[in-house]
């Protein structure tokens, strides 16, 4: 053999070892950084020692005011009935928990939990406030952001806590919930998101323009309202709609424009728009949706019951937004 081939040999055999060993080392990282994430996050957040009252009627209205009319938590937290408009809840299953159906596209398969003392019951008033505010339940696993944890993150403290007053309360409905299943690699990219609740002082709720703000940012509007891209919301198009919704009952809605240009709010009046959501307020009226007949997710009836002077406050907020033109955008197209 001559040595020009040996040379040949060693250079492959150099080579295949260099490739081995690069191989074992990228495997090496993409195993520890798994395992990293698996087992140090999401960062652990400490349970607070907090003593909830269950006895304070006050609280306990503003609770289920809370969880009823503004961040409407049965909108995802109980069953509902498409074939009313708008869905409203199926009566006497509140807080039962049930899979929403595609409405609208999500990285998963989302169960809302059942959310009666039949599953919280054995919670600590301090572990069911850190799931609220920081999405970690009770065995620290963390919850993907389709619960709106960083929304009731910036809840004021004692409106958390009016939130757990009303859940105590609850009629316990016995139904176990399915475990909700996210994609790789979101599953894991997951666990490094900031968890820390952020709580509005009440001394930042002031005028009526703040106290619309709050309103809006506690019932997550923004979630139907804004548009996003790869699961981030779009800031420069802030409350701008035309975010898609496939309907159960057949055909597309698209959430509308609350900033005020003229292809949103700005031609509306208080009176008109604090109408808009009163006339969601008797159930029977809501009307039956055929199949591809106009519906939406948007739960008018639940927030139909806000305080007339709240929905004005949410008016005088949305209308100091920046205005964006989405003239010519749909707002239903059926199937053919
Ligand atoms: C937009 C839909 C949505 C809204 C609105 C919503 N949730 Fe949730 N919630 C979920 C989903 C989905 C889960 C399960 C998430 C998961 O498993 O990753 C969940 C989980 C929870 C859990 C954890 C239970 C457990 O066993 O781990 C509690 C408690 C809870 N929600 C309470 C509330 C309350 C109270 C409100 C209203 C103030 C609310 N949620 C509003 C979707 C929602
Ligand atoms: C689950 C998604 C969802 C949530 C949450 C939601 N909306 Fe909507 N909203 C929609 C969709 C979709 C439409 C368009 C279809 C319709 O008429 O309901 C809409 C329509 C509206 C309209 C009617 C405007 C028009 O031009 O006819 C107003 C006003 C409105 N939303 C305000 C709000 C406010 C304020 C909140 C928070 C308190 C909110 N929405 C929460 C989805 C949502």
């Amino acid at each position: 053999m001559g040595s020009t081939d040996k040379t040949i040999k060693k250079t492959r055999a150099l080579r295949t070892k260099i490739l081995l060993i690069t191989v074992v080392i990228i495997l090496f990282i993409i195993v520890s950084t798994l395992l990293t994430l698996q087992c140090y996050f999401p960062r652990p957040i400490a349970v607070q020692d907090i003593k909830v009252s269950r006895s304070d009627t006050t609280l306990i209205k503003r609770g289920a005011y809370l969880v009823n009319n503004v961040a409407a938590c049965n909108q995802c937290h109980a069953p509902r009935d498409w074939g009313t408009f708008s869905a409203p809840v199926i009566a006497g299953r509140e807080g039962e928990g049930e899979y929403t159906p595609g409405v609208e596209e999500l990285p998963g398969k989302f169960y809302p939990s059942n959310i009666t003392p039949h599953n919280l019951g054995n919670w600590s008033d301090g572990e069911i406030y850190r799931v609220l505010t920081s999405g970690i339940t009770k065995d620290g696993d963390p919850l993907f952001q389709f619960m709106p944890y960083d929304a009731y993150g910036k809840m004021t403290t004692n409106d958390v806590k009016a939130v757990i007053a009303y859940l105590r309360t609850m009629t316990s409905i016995n139904k176990e919930s399915h475990e909700s299943k996210i994609d790789f690699p979101l599953n894991l990219i997951m666990r490094t998101f900031d968890r820390k609740p952020n709580p509005t002082a009440p001394e930042v709720i002031k005028t009526e323009v703040q106290r619309g703000g709050y309103l809006v940012s506690i019932a997550e509007c923004r979630a139907c309202h804004t548009p996003m891209n790869k699961g981030q919301f779009i800031d420069s198009l802030r409350f701008s709609g035309t975010k898609e919704f496939v309907l159960p009952t057949g055909g597309h809605v698209y959430s509308a424009n609350l900033t005020p240009h003229e292809s949103g709010l700005k031609s509306w009046t208080e009176e008109a728009f604090v109408a808009r959501f009163k006339a969601h307020k008797d159930r029977n009226s809501l009307g039956k949706v055929e199949k591809n007949g106009y519906n939406t997710p948007m739960p008018w009836s639940m927030y139909a019951q806000m305080d007339e002077k709240d929905l004005k406050a949410i008016f005088k907020y949305l209308k100091t937004l920046k205005p964006i033109n989405t003239s010519g955008k749909p707002r239903f197209t059926p199937n053919i």
